[in-house]
């Protein structure tokens, strides 16, 4: 069921569209003319969504069965949304099991695209990883391999997973805690080691990664996405420090003290990772086009 990119607008429901992939997620599907529903767990949240041109469907991701038949009325599903909650992989659970069941009984193929993760490689040190990468997640993010598995084998969903790298924004993301401490003159806080590697991607080129793939329903299976495939982190810390006059100092912590002050999720950002996004490039044409994340204002 090949559809060539473009070749109609597409009706699109998606979970998360308030999130920092999410948002620009979004975006980049109004821009390209698709209809977008998002589920919306508050008034909040629905106020954001109509701001981006969208329109909210009010609901939780805890309880599927209220609104799953109304999102497989839809060409496609995009899941960008996540508790982060200690009982995150349940409430997943039940949404997978919901699409999968409601969409078995209606008979109805859609499109789905499944957010991952690049810490579902864990280390990889002077390798890096391709799809066929071996998963060795962390035990709080294990539950996305078997989802994911589970919906690739669905029989009525034309699946792709997509491994985000590590995705950096205008408002900072995964870089915020490393800007706000530069710009308030704190020394920053490097978890793990300086020489650790993290594979990186802008937001705008991940959201146009999802919409690449989603107007190609023939593209199953997973699917990296990252701009740059190992960035150490002392080179963003050297960069901050250029931007700042070379004033900045560093402090690094222990994964331990952090796992024990955040829990296991934080070792994430400890893992020395690369991370290849050759076959999302060869299949779709797709190329970051966010320039230097050393050159961006972001870091100012
Ligand atoms: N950010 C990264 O660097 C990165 C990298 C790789 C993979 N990922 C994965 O990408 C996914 C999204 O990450 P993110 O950074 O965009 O997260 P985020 O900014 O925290 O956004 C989470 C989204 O989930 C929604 N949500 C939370 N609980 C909900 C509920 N009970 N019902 C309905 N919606 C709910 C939130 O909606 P409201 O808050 O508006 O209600 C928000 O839209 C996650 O699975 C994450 O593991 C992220």
């Amino acid at each position: 069921m090949q559809l060539a990119q473009k070749e109609r607008d597409m009706r699109v429901f998606i979970l998360g569209g308030t999130g920092s992939i999410g948002t620009a997620i979004v975006r980049e599907l109004r821009s390209r003319s698709h209809d977008v529903v998002a589920l919306c767990r508050s008034e909040a949240s629905g106020e954001k969504i109509r701001n981006l041109g969208a329109t909210p469907y009010r609901g939780d991701m805890r309880t599927p069965q209220a609104w799953m038949n109304d999102a497989i009325d839809h060409d496609a599903i995009i899941q960008a949304a996540a508790t982060f909650t200690d009982d995150m992989g349940d409430v997943d659970a039940r949404v997978v099991s919901a699409l999968i069941h409601a969409s078995a009984t209606a008979k109805r193929t859609l499109r789905l695209l499944y957010t991952g993760g690049c810490w579902l490689y864990g280390e990889t040190g002077d390798n890096v990883a391709t799809e066929d990468w071996p998963f060795d997640p962390l035990p709080a993010f294990a539950w996305m391999v078997s989802h994911a598995e589970q919906l690739l084998r669905a029989e009525y969903l034309s699946t792709a997973v997509i491994h985000p790298a590590m995705v950096y924004s205008e408002d900072g993301g995964v870089f915020e805690e490393f800007v706000d401490a530069a710009r308030g003159g704190r020394a920053i806080e490097i978890w793990g080691s300086p020489d650790t590697r993290w594979p990186i991607i802008h937001r705008s080129d991940l959201a146009r990664a999802y919409c690449d793939l989603l107007e190609r329903p023939d593209l199953t299976g997973y699917f990296n996405a990252g701009a740059e495939q190992g960035v150490r982190v002392s080179d963003i810390v050297k960069s901050l420090a250029d931007r700042h006059g070379n004033t900045l100092k560093s402090l690094t912590l222990g994964v331990e003290d952090l796992v024990e002050r955040h829990g296991d999720w934080a070792k994430g950002p400890t893992l020395d990772q690369q991370m290849s996004s050759d076959k999302l490039r060869q299949a779709t044409g797709w190329e970051p086009k966010t320039g230097d994340y050393r050159l961006s204002d972001l870091l100012v």
